[in-house]
């Protein structure tokens, strides 16, 4: 079994990602199936321009503070780009151990043609690996769009989902190919399978946290909006500084305050002392 999550294919499974303790404690407290530390981390998070600048470190460093925050949710992250770069085995299986030993249960590995050598070797080492097929963020020739629309394609991410549950995968995940195609394979596959704008027939599915919570800049098509956390967040921000500007906030209800007799005392040994 692997740890922290029971599964079966007739689990609808929710998965959200999460990048930090206070987000991760949050997932955990409505008992979300799995947290994934996604390489999302680095636009979403980090500022960075393509999830291929996120580093072995920064997912280790997110990846542990996600556990300080959900220490009894399963917790999957992301084998970055950085590890898969060189397509070495031994490069990758070192970065796979190095993020479960930062707090991860469990490892996303982007599957195209040539990777799977990278899941075999991950899965040797006795590290759960979840596949991720269809499209493929780190795969810069990619089209960021639906994959799988046409004959050879389609085939294609068939493969790569059979041969990564050949190799030992205990879960797949698909990302933006036709509905159709993920029941296809969820259907042929003996393994749980996570959609993320694939359909309702995958066995669970995956979000992005900021998609569904009104903080990414556009509402994307598989996503959607379940609660709107900017606005309230915006308003608080603006309301702050206006009272700090007005001098309303704070007053003597946020803060503590200094007896007289011990106040003098100090203001003596302080000009003693200057
Ligand atoms: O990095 C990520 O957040 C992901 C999800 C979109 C599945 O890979």
């Amino acid at each position: 079994m692997v740890k922290n999550i029971q599964f079966s294919k007739d689990f609808p499974i929710a998965m959200v990602t999460a990048y930090d303790a206070p987000t991760a404690r949050l997932a955990e407290s409505v008992q979300m199936d799995i947290i994934l530390v996604g390489d999302s981390l680095g636009p979403n998070m980090l500022g960075y321009d393509s999830v291929n600048q996120v580093t072995v470190a920064d997912i280790c460093h997110h990846t542990a503070a996600v556990r300080r925050g959900a220490p009894h949710t399963h917790i999957m992250a992301d084998l970055p780009w950085e590890a898969v770069e060189s397509n070495s085995p031994t490069v990758a299986a070192q970065a796979a151990a190095a993020i479960i030993a930062s707090g991860a249960d469990s490892i996303k590995v982007e599957i195209e043609h040539g990777r799977v050598e990278l899941l075999t070797k991950i899965v040797s080492k006795g590290i759960p690996v979840c596949a991720h097929v269809g499209y493929t963020p780190q795969s810069p020739d990619l089209a960021v769009t639906v994959q799988g629309k046409d004959f050879n394609r389609a085939c294609e991410i068939i493969e790569l989902a059979r041969i990564s549950e050949m190799s030992g995968a205990f879960m797949i995940l698909m990302e933006l190919i036709p509905a159709e195609l993920a029941q296809l394979i969820t259907d042929q596959s003996s393994l749980p399978t996570i959609g993320i704008g694939a359909g309702p027939h995958c066995t669970g599915q995956v979000q992005v946290i900021y998609d569904i919570t009104g903080f990414s800049s556009r509402l994307f098509r598989h996503a959607k909006l379940f609660a709107d956390s900017a606005t309230p967040m915006k308003i608080a921000f603006s309301e702050y500084r206006h009272e700090v500007h007005a001098r309303t906030f704070p007053t003597s209800e946020n803060c503590s305050t200094m007896n007289q007799e011990l106040l003098e005392r100090i203001s003596v040994w302080s000009k003693i002392n200057e």
